[in-house]
């Protein structure tokens, strides 16, 4: 059977592909679940749609894409955020015990039904302003069984929603009891049967490491990373967000897809981040709720070349938001990106930092056909509004979402 040839007319448009344009009077092709034409609605080549969609002069963009994000978890820690309102930081926090170690109990005594009834109203909310791609690690289970059922959830979650899930194992995420003071050997684990496992039983699209003192050496990320590779899974990294250890320089190296966090990074991490190719993701909403100070190199990644990618980092600990919105203003007033840049960096360059280049996050030929119609006077309004969702329509796979839109 023929794919359904659909025309989206009457548009301006933000491509978020390589020319990064606006077309003030655009339109758009699509053919089954991908983007076949793009341009100036007086230049559509001469054909006959099976359907018309006339979109009113609205602005459209790509789909946005949280690239990095720890969405399945079980309880919070408003507690331990009350405690660091007092003045008690995030590490000394987590070196007694508490952060993500308490994560991993709460994860641990839940069962995967209800791992997925608390995570699920979380991911409805990044539906309803226009993400239709999401990255969802795990590591807070750090036992083989656990890190199974946090992935196992994530994947049901991109099954019963509109939404395409990439799966991150982030198994070194932090050393679980069972390994106190056995980091190594941890490492090993995960690298030799862990790893093997869970990718064989499709569970993984990429590995992550967080590269920290309360964490995980360069040493040891290296030794993941080679087993990834012999797997043939794509790498990231968790780096250079309380201190720098080198693991950005280590990560471009191995040809990570990308860095994230990068606060104590510098020019020499933005050069190797451009150099290689991986993308550079920035996490304010993180920056924000740990009240830091030491912003990440944005002018060196700029000049650079760096794709820099703008993510929530949804976690119970440093960042519990549910609004990629909320974390593009917070690119721009934070770390001083401008509006174009916070832009592409929840569209092309998320695609990017998920190995998703030029299949995603942009509108152009071949790439699939997801966008968002907003309500919106000026796509700049995208990273203004705070707490307010200018989202029209989703339209996922060329096709108009009845939910999570008011009336399509
Ligand atoms: O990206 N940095 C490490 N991981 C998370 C925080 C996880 C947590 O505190 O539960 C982050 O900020
Ligand atoms: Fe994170």
């Amino acid at each position: 059977m023929a794919e359904t040839l659909r025309l989206w007319r009457h548009a301006r448009l933000a491509t978020c592909d390589a020319a990064a344009r606006r077309i003030e009077r655009g339109a758009l092709l699509t053919r089954g679940a991908r983007i076949e034409w793009v341009g100036e609605e007086q230049a559509l080549p001469a054909v006959t749609p099976d359907e018309s969609h006339d979109l009113g002069g609205a602005w459209v963009t790509p789909a946005l894409i949280d690239c990095h994000t720890h969405l399945v978890f079980a309880g919070n820690r408003a507690a331990e955020y009350a405690e660091r309102l007092r003045g008690r930081s995030y590490a000394d926090i987590a070196r007694a015990g508490g952060g993500i170690l308490s994560s991993v109990r709460a994860l641990r005594a839940a069962s995967e039904q209800q791992l997925f009834d608390e995570s699920a109203p979380r991911l409805a909310a990044f539906l309803a302003e226009g993400v239709t791609t999401i990255e969802i690690k795990s590591g807070y289970g750090l036992t083989l069984e656990d890190e199974a059922k946090m992935l196992r959830v994530a994947r049901e979650l991109g099954r019963a929603f509109p939404v395409t899930v990439r799966t991150t194992l982030l198994a070194a995420h932090t050393v679980p009891p069972e390994y106190q003071g056995r980091a190594d050997d941890y490492i090993d684990a995960v690298a030799r049967e862990w790893l093997p496992a869970l990718a064989h039983a499709g569970l993984v699209d990429a590995v992550d490491v967080f590269c920290e003192g309360i964490a995980f050496s360069v040493a040891q990320a290296e030794r993941l990373f080679a087993a990834a590779r012999a797997l043939g899974v794509p790498v990231k990294m968790h780096a250079e967000q309380l201190s720098n250890l080198g693991g950005s320089l280590a990560a471009a190296r191995l040809g990570a897809l990308s860095c994230d966090h990068l606060e104590y990074a510098g020019e020499a991490e933005a050069a190797a981040l451009a150099a290689a190719g991986s993308a550079a993701v920035l996490l304010p909403v993180a920056f924000y709720c740990l009240a830091d100070t030491h912003k990440p190199p944005v002018a060196a990644l700029r000049s650079a070349g760096a794709a820099i990618a703008v993510a929530s980092d949804c976690n119970p600990g440093s960042a519990p938001g549910t609004s990629l919105l909320t974390a593009m203003s917070m690119a721009t007033r934070l770390f001083g990106l401008t509006a174009e840049e916070a832009l592409l960096g929840v569209t092309r360059h998320a695609a990017q930092a998920l190995g998703l280049a030029g299949q995603r996050g942009a509108l152009a030929p071949g790439a699939a056909a997801d966008f968002v119609v907003w309500n919106v006077g000026a796509v700049e309004e995208l990273g203004y509004w705070i707490g307010f969702n200018p989202r029209r329509t989703v339209v996922r796979a060329a096709e108009v979402q009845r939910w999570p839109n008011q009336k399509s």
